[in-house]
């Protein structure tokens, strides 16, 4: 429980809200003891005039019974009307306000949480699945907005009628008030019992639910393989089964359900027939009317919504609390880089590595090994190494995606650590090995890199590219959309937007992870040919290319050759193709493999 009182800051932000919505909530229930009351005036009333006419005995005077009565009943009545109207008034006023809170707290939750979530480091979305980190964002602020809500409200909504009604009751007479209250605890305690039983139903059913869900889209997304391997029968077998158990389990919630209701009126209908009973034999006393008894039976329902509304709203505060532990465990984590406010100025990208090593903190594999070179500025530094050599490891560890553990990396001669986000991010145009790219169209997915771009800017980048004359094939060229509701991309045609991403920013520092991995050798050379006009015209911007083709690194400044992490080689392509080593096998290999190709 304790858990929620994360929420405390939030709900004092709304407290007028607050305030309000139990001042209504009270005054609602003031007016619904009102109508019980005037019932039994009436009731007495009527009883009275009959018993005294009876003891008149006058024949005359009976008949004028009616007339005499029926303008107080009218009016009665009348004022029974008019009291239900306010309460429905008040009542308005209570959802108005507390209702309207719960829904402004819960905006503030999705607003922070996701905030909280955009600030996080990569290393804890790699330690968090995307399923669960949604189900927080939707799921259990969900759940603690009924909290807030309806949880709140009917509680206070619950302690008020219990007052008002049951001083009232006293009033009348503590005896029968103490027989009539006996049974509804028992309510409580078995409603309460009995939703926490259908909440744990339900959460099954959601689970499986969901379960139906995640496997039908797999399924569509999988279409292709599924067709190709003649598994449609089976799919459908797998579905049948996991569809059964929900039916399943939502016909045994349903057999629960049917038996609670009727449970719910029974014991509801105990305390009506204790104060008919009871009351009955006071009536006979002499120390209560009839009047009385109608009274009570009033102020049981009122009482009853009251109580089975305790039931359902402990259940409902026990499952907001376990959403709110969740919450407050993701509020608690802490970005693992901190930028400082302000810093230096990145004018150019001369890079420095000195002795630098970093470990991965979830799975300890330790990617990069005490590793040093420098590159100065306006050079191309090529990486080769085999896979999983630590080349992409390397490249994240530039714009701090990561931190490393030992060592440290200058840029434009300043420690990485002391730029600011922007200063530093901002004059990277980083390339990563596995391209995303937004359902948008392609104008937007290259603009990302450049949100104020003109048609021109956008244009200019896709040319250097080299995927302008695919696009403009595409029918509604830079208009396309691609992704799931769009074309569909070759990975070349991906790789190559999401080159033209980075560089339309002009960067300091140009990163290419092993973007041109899916294009042919002559779009390779046009966008290296591009590369190195671009670098003539701007002789302070540097770049970084990693690659497995020696194609790629050949007019490097410098090139470094990595495995399991170490640094094994560097130098210039001449000076490592002479020199005996991997980046030499690879060269002989690629050598071979291309006169292999021309003499087909
Ligand atoms: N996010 C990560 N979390 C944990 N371990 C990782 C992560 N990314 C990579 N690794 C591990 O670090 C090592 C280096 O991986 P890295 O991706 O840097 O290799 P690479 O040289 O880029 O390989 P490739 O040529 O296949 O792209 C690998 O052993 C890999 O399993
Ligand atoms: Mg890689």
């Amino acid at each position: 429980m304790k858990a929620l009182f994360a929420l405390n800051p939030y709900i004092w932000r709304y407290k007028k809200l607050l305030i309000l919505g139990t001042l209504f909530i009270i005054l609602s229930n003031i007016f619904s003891v009102y109508p019980a009351q005037i019932v039994r005036m009436s009731i007495d009333m009527v009883a009275e005039l009959i018993r005294t006419y009876r003891l008149i005995s006058d024949f005359d005077a009976i008949s004028g019974l009616d007339s005499l009565l029926l303008p107080a009943l009218l009016l009665f009545g009348g004022l029974v009307i008019l009291m239900a109207v306010i309460r429905g008034v008040f009542l308005f006023l209570t959802r108005q306000t507390l209702i309207i809170m719960s829904r402004k707290v819960e905006y503030d939750l999705h607003r922070d949480l996701y905030d909280h979530f955009q600030s996080l480091t990569l290393s804890f979305y790699r330690k968090s699945r995307t399923g669960d980190l949604m189900a927080r964002i939707t799921e259990d602020v969900g759940r603690v907005r009924m909290y807030l809500g309806p949880g709140i409200m009917y509680t206070l909504n619950a302690i008020s009628t219990a007052i008002v009604v049951i001083i009232t009751m006293i009033a009348v007479n503590p005896e029968l008030t103490l027989y009539v209250l006996l049974p509804l605890p028992i309510l409580s305690f078995v409603i309460y019992y009995v939703e926490s039983l259908i909440q744990r139903k339900s959460d099954l059913i959601q689970r499986q639910l969901s379960k139906l869900t995640t496997f039908t889209q797999e399924i569509f997304s999988g279409i292709r393989v599924i067709k190709a391997y003649v598994k449609e029968e089976e799919s459908s077998k797998v579905f049948a089964h996991e569809a059964d158990i929900y039916k399943n389990r939502s016909v045994n919630l349903a057999k629960l359900e049917a038996l609670f209701i009727p449970a719910v009126i029974f014991l509801a209908g105990l305390s009506t027939l204790l104060v008919v009973w009871i009351g009955g034999e006071k009536i006979i006393a002499g120390s209560l009317t009839i009047g009385n008894i109608a009274e009570f039976i009033i102020y049981i329902g009122l009482l009853t919504w009251p109580i089975i509304a305790v039931g359902w709203v402990t259940t409902l505060i026990q499952r907001a609390a376990a959403s709110q532990v969740r919450l407050n465990e993701l509020l608690a984590e802490r970005p693992e880089i901190r930028f400082p406010e302000s810093g230096p100025v990145l004018e150019q990208a001369s890079l420095s590595f000195q002795d630098v090593s970093f470990t991965y903190a979830d799975t300890g594999i330790n990617a990069i090994k005490d590793i040093s070179f420098r590159l100065e500025a306006g050079q191309k530094l090529g990486i080769l190494g085999p896979t999983g050599s630590g080349k992409s490891t390397l490249c994240a560890l530039i714009p701090r995606l990561f931190d490393t553990d030992f060592g440290k990396i200058h840029i434009s001669g300043n420690e990485l650590r002391q730029y600011s986000i922007h200063g530093l991010r901002d004059e990277i145009g980083y390339a990563p090995q596995d391209v995303f790219l937004f359902s948008d169209n392609v104008a937007n997915n290259i603009a990302f890199g450049k949100p104020d771009a003109s048609q021109e800017e956008i244009e200019a980048a896709a040319k250097n590219a080299d995927i302008y004359n695919n696009i403009q094939d595409f029918k509604e060229k830079f208009k396309t959309v691609v992704g799931e509701r769009g074309v569909t991309l070759s990975g070349g045609q991906k790789q190559r937007i999401s080159v033209a991403r980075a560089w339309i920013r002009k960067p300091k520092l140009l990163i290419l992870d092993d973007v041109l991995s899916a294009v042919d050798t002559r779009t390779e050379e046009t966008i290296l040919n591009n590369l190195r006009t671009y670098r003539q015209k701007n002789p302070q911007s540097s770049v970084i290319m990693v690659a497995h083709r020696i194609s790629c690194l050949q007019d490097a400044d410098h090139i470094i050759v990595l495995e399991e992490g170490r640094l094994t080689q560097q130098g210039t392509h001449e000076e490592l193709v002479n020199r005996e080593g991997y980046y030499q096998r690879i060269y002989q290999k690629q050598l071979l493999e291309a006169g292999a190709e021309n003499r087909d």
